[in-house]
């Protein structure tokens, strides 16, 4: 049965394909053979529609040009085109409609990197669920996320759209992400996840997006492939490529990337998609030579949807009859745009992802707002809390709340806040009012003021003393607005923007209790913001519930548990400064009298100011003696390290326990220390617990010179600890 005549029927009788007792397969192939080439063409062609669609888009949506269609515009909008695309194409094939839901739709989350602090799985996937729940209600059924390009320097702004420096920690997150947003719930609740951006996008050189970096392909292998292999692991539907090239080929283009590692190493058989108009940028980089040569191309490299450029679908069809691309790449190009579609309900159902009381109770709903908080909360990092000012005091009765950052709404939502709006957004004053109303009275001063990065509103400081002076304590609350990080969002300079250092050493000069507040979405550093305040609490870019989430943990209702999943440096100089350096010849030695010849630097310390893995909380942990279960292993077994971890603070508070490990001998140069597992622990005050790990053999695998996994019998050190740096370690070795 032609496929309009199919779908005619189904929407006449009300009744699902499978009542036609197709397989899915069957169903695909049916579809696959009632298509004109030009019709295949069309389903692989994804075109931005914002809005109200125009009749030229309109007009290609019913020559069956648009497969797909990118922007959110709202249930009743999308199903307005579907039922152009269902009822007025001759295919009748509905469209798949997708979105950048990077960290919620309309409830918005913390910035990924900000959840990938909490390194708290489940919290992860629940926020991963909410934002699948929300964007699917409003018509959406294809997200592109996970982002899960590791990066290793905060100059780039797209470092936190991802899960931060370790590959181990990357990968556990990209899971619970794709799970998160694929697996949560009903298949109504559920979205097509997209993992991107393949592959090593987050090397750009010198922070600059969109750059060129000549990557090894041993860093490519050990280093930025892992979280997308745990992505298509946990199931992922489709793959966006990078932007950027790999060994001087652009991803749009490199067959070896996407036909050897992806859809051969990787085994990934879902959809691949480019980037934003990465089809023509092969002309514009200069590899290829006009249209043809770059839809030939990215054919070639087995991408499967253009995003944007229309290159396939005009050229396509012309290109088969002549012969340059194959019919049957076409043709299965079509099956993986089909099978998602199938995997959506839209084959079977066209109208059924488009209900508009689901979308008007589902966005924003209290259940939504909960949800978010809890990994709000488990995102924030307390990073310094000298003389315990916090949590306030009762005694604490007027608190000054100043800086540029303090009642800012939209600078929390982030860069990707897809529908999230700014007055939906609890503000830090606004969460801090509330939660302290009758117990502490609130004065406000801006401080300071944003004027892109320039020194501004040095005329607000004076007032802000003021207003400084006159109370029992200080709130400070600095960092960076939405748009300086983010896409196209580099920045050189590491230190807050404007006179926020300058503002801070001013009310430090005051000598009263003083918090400092940051919100950024990457790393800077915090050398100076350390010394000028008591307490330093890192909120990231926190979302619709920021406020509520920071006045919560400052009035210690919530015992802070986040830890940094990227290293924060001491000096702009240092970046890149990650924790797992491999060893050098002159590796530096944090216990020598002199380093001059060590890989280190003369005129600042080669540490970080706040390691990986690094966090408070308001109690205290002692670890006592770890063992081992043996000082050997044999191939094929497993060996236990446990370790006694005792709550010694005065409050109930949550410790990330982390296990790394140490190779001593390789065919290779190996990391001092890389991060093989964690585990949260919650322990009362007074409290003590074992820990245990169970070191697998599978754990000491590497990438050896012939660039596949290897174990080698030999040496090795286990390192246990409350995060990177503070750590004791334990020696075993693999026997044959
Ligand atoms: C970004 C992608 C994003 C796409 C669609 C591109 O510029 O690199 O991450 O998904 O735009 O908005």
């Amino acid at each position: 049965m032609c496929k309009c005549l199919r779908l005619a029927c189904c929407l006449l009788l009300g009744v699902s394909a499978s009542a036609f007792s197709e397989t899915p397969q069957e169903q695909i192939e049916n579809i696959l053979m009632s298509l004109s080439l030009e019709e295949k063409a069309g389903q692989l062609s994804l075109i931005p529609i914002e809005g109200e669609p125009t009749e030229e888009q309109l007009q290609l949506i019913r020559e069956g040009k648009v497969g797909s269609v990118i922007k959110a515009n709202g249930v009743a909008n999308n199903l307005a085109l579907q039922k152009v695309a269902v009822e007025e194409s001759h295919s009748g094939l509905p469209i798949l409609f997708q979105e950048d839901v990077i960290h919620g739709y309309r409830t918005i989350a913390p910035v990924p990197l900000a959840e990938a602090a909490s390194w708290d799985l489940q919290a992860i996937r629940n926020s991963a669920a909410v934002a699948a729940r929300e964007a699917r209600a409003a018509g959406i059924q294809l997200t592109y996320a996970p982002m899960v390009d590791v990066s290793r320097d905060p100059r780039w702004g797209r470092i936190l759209e991802g899960a931060g420096e370790d590959p181990y920690l990357a990968s556990l997150i990209a899971e619970a992400r794709v799970r998160g947003l694929q697996e949560s719930g009903e298949q109504h609740e559920n979205i097509l996840a997209t993992v991107k951006h393949f592959a090593g996008y987050g090397a750009s050189l010198a922070g600059r997006d969109y750059n060129i970096r000549d990557l090894s392909e041993r860093e490519l292998r050990e280093i930025h492939l892992p979280p997308f292999k745990a992505a298509i692991d946990a199931g992922v539907s489709s793959v966006m490529g990078a932007y950027t090239a790999y060994d001087g080929v652009p991803a749009t283009a490199n067959t070896w990337l996407m036909q050897n590692v992806l859809r051969g190493e990787l085994a990934f058989d879902g959809l691949l998609m480019t980037d934003w108009e990465t089809i023509p940028n092969l002309i514009k980089i200069g590899v290829a030579a006009d249209k043809d040569d770059a839809v030939q191309q990215a054919m070639a490299a087995s991408f499967d949807m253009d995003m944007t450029s229309q290159h396939y679908v005009q050229r396509l069809p012309e290109l088969v009859k002549a012969g340059l691309v194959s019919e049957k790449s076409l043709d299965d190009a079509v099956r993986r745009v089909l099978r998602l579609k199938q995997q959506a309900g839209l084959l079977d159902k066209p109208y059924a992802a488009f209900n508009a009381e689901r979308e008007q109770s589902e966005l924003l709903s209290e259940r939504n707002w909960q949800e978010t908080k809890d990994i709000t909360l488990k995102s924030m990092v307390l990073l310094q809390n000298d003389n315990k000012v916090l949590p306030i005091d009762s005694s604490v009765k007027k608190i000054a709340v100043i800086g540029p950052m303090a009642k800012a709404q939209k600078d929390l939502l982030g860069w990707w806040a897809a529908k999230g709006q700014p007055d939906e957004v609890v503000s830090i004053y606004q969460g801090l009012a509330k939660r302290f109303k009758g117990q502490a009275e609130l004065s406000y001063a801006e401080g300071v003021r944003f004027d892109g990065f320039n020194d501004a509103g040095v005329e607000l400081i004076e007032p802000a003393l003021a207003v400084a002076e006159a109370a029992d304590m200080i709130v400070a609350v600095v960092g960076e607005q939405e748009w300086m990080s983010g896409e196209g969002g580099g920045t050189a300079s590491l230190t807050l923007p404007g006179l926020q250092e300058e503002l801070l050493a001013a009310l430090k000069e005051l000598g009263k209790p003083m918090v400092t507040v940051v919100v950024t979405g990457r790393p800077y550093v915090l050398t100076h913001v350390a010394k000028n305040t008591d307490a330093l609490l890192q909120a990231w870019m926190p979302g619709s519930t920021g406020g509520e989430a920071v006045a919560e943990i400052l009035a210690g209702d919530f015992n802070p548990v986040g830890r940094l999943p990227i290293t924060f440096p001491y000096h702009q100089g240092q970046v890149p400064i990650f924790y797992n350096y491999k060893a050098t010849s002159h590796s530096f030695n944090a216990g020598a009298d002199d380093n001059r010849y060590s890989t280190t630097y003369r005129d600042v310390p080669t540490t970080p100011l706040y390691a990986f893995g690094f966090g408070l909380s308001y109690s205290e942990f002692t670890y006592g003696k770890p063992s081992l279960s043996a000082s050997t292993m044999k191939r094929d077994s497993s060996l236990t390290l446990k370790v006694k971890v005792k709550n010694t603070g005065g409050a109930e508070a949550r410790e990330t326990v982390q296990l790394y490990l140490r190779d001593k001998v390789a065919e290779v140069t190996r990391p001092f220390k890389e991060l093989i597992d964690f585990s949260l622990l919650t322990l009362k005050s007074g409290e003590s617990q074992w820990v245990e790990f169970e070191v697998s053999e599978a754990k000491l695998a590497y990438i050896g010179r012939d660039l596949k996994p290897r174990i080698d019998a030999g040496k090795f050190t286990l390192l246990v600890g409350p995060n990177s740096q503070d750590l004791q370690e334990l020696d075993f070795a693999l026997e044959d």
